[in-house]
């Protein structure tokens, strides 16, 4: 359910980049001052440079009944801070920009144990200290660790392995309850009955107030429901993998559960700035996936020139056409994009106040349809742990 639907009307490409200039700038003279009171300012108090920029108001509420969770309609994913993807800026220039996330409304950060591993939570929670009750961070549980590396063969949902977790990501987030806490990948030598329950007698404990699952089928999402009520499906969807619609989608439907679409540019492919020749970090892990091979891009670029199309005529960019047709698959959808830059935080979080109509959603969805994707999204091992 989408709250507050106030921010009527797009912004084009010239407005924004205008309005994105005037960021930087004050950004630039105002950084030490801000950073002197950032420690007490509230949520709600948004710093007078930063009136008139871009900024998310509207928010929609993941789950229902006693899973009911409102967050910002667009929030932030946390792992390419530090984790997966290339150019990483300093520990203070990620905590810097996820304050500039929460003083333009996101109310959503997202992470995990095994972004880093455990990097990442520290980072987050480092950026969202004084902060705990009025922004909400979610993490995962699920992947198997043994002195700190990970078993990439195999998951590990037990009990006792969930509640480790969560103790270690309390500490680490430096918070007294996880706001959302998800399974990462299903283990399928843990029963999801036996996950479910674990996590209910958590929320009961006080210590997670929402439970979700990442990629998992239909099945499985009915058999947990039906232990502890779920609050949201984490799964890969956007305009180049749409698998989520045949049966997941509309199960949330049906069970009134919250969908956050991860990697809604389809990991920065769709925001246009990518090509065959990019050259990825050592710890990308882009380099390794079959549609990020130069081939692969250089055929999907069709795509992307398909959202330039669609988005010059009306003055939006790709990672913005890319964001808007997300949103507008349905009121309980809340994408994660993540980012390293304050001007294309910005540009997303634009992107939430993007019209389409019925038509030129259909427009935009044949002229993508027609051009077949080139490459599949995981390698095959990490293909085979989802959707089960
Ligand atoms: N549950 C799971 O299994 C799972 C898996 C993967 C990810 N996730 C979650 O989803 C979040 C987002 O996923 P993601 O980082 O894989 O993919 P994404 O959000 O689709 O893409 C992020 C990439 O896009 C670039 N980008 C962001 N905004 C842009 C714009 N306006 N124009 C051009 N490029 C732009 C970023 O580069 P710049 O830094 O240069 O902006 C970054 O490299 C993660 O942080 C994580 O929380 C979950």
């Amino acid at each position: 359910m989408e709250k507050q639907p106030d921010n009527a009307g797009g912004i084009g490409r010239r407005s924004f980049l205008k309005r994105t200039a005037w960021a930087g700038a004050a950004l630039c003279i105002a950084p030490t001052l801000e950073r002197v009171h950032a420690a007490g300012r509230t949520v709600t108090d948004r710093p007078e440079r930063l009136a008139g920029m871009a900024s998310i108001s509207r928010q929609r509420t993941l789950g229902s009944g006693s899973a009911a969770f409102t967050v910002s309609a667009m929030g932030f994913g946390c792992m390419g801070l530090n984790y997966h993807r290339s150019g990483h800026p300093d520990e203070q220039a990620c905590i810097r920009l996820v304050h500039e996330a929460i003083d333009r409304g996101v109310t959503l950060f997202d992470t995990a144990e095994s972004y880093g591993p455990f990097t990442n939570e520290r980072l987050v929670g480092k950026a969202l200290k004084g902060y705990a009750g009025r922004v909400n961070v979610t993490t995962k549980f699920g992947h198997k660790f043994v002195n700190g590396v990970q078993v990439k063969t195999e998951e590990d949902s037990t009990p006792a392995n969930i509640r480790k977790v969560c103790e270690n990501s309390l500490r680490s987030l430096g918070v007294e309850s996880i706001a959302l806490f998800y399974q990462h990948r299903s283990d399928p030598n843990t029963p999801i009955e036996a996950v479910a329950e674990t996590v209910a007698q958590l929320i009961r404990e006080g210590k997670v107030q929402h439970f979700g699952l990442c990629e998992v089928n239909a099945e499985t999402i009915r058999r947990a429901h039906a232990i502890c009520p779920v609050t949201a499906i984490q799964s890969e969807y956007h305009l180049m993998h749409r698998t989520v619609e045949e049966s997941v989608l509309p199960l949330c439907r049906e069970l009134g559960i919250g969908f956050v679409p991860y990697s809604p540019i389809n990991r920065g492919f769709l925001g246009g700035l990518i090509n065959e020749y990019t050259q990825f970090s050592p710890n990308d892990n882009r380099q390794t996936l079959p549609r990020f091979q130069p081939e692969a891009i250089r055929r999907n670029l069709r795509i992307v020139e398909v959202l330039n199309a669609f988005g010059r005529t009306r003055g939006y960019t790709p990672a913005q056409i890319a964001l808007a047709w997300l949103m507008h698959r349905g009121n309980f959808i809340v994408p994660i994009p993540g980012t390293t830059k304050l001007s294309h935080l910005e540009e997303n979080l634009r992107a939430a106040d993007i019209t389409l109509t019925a038509g030129e959603m259909r427009e935009l969805e044949a002229a993508v349809s027609a051009i077949p994707v080139t490459g599949s999204r995981y390698d095959a091992l990490q293909e085979s742990k989802v959707q089960r």
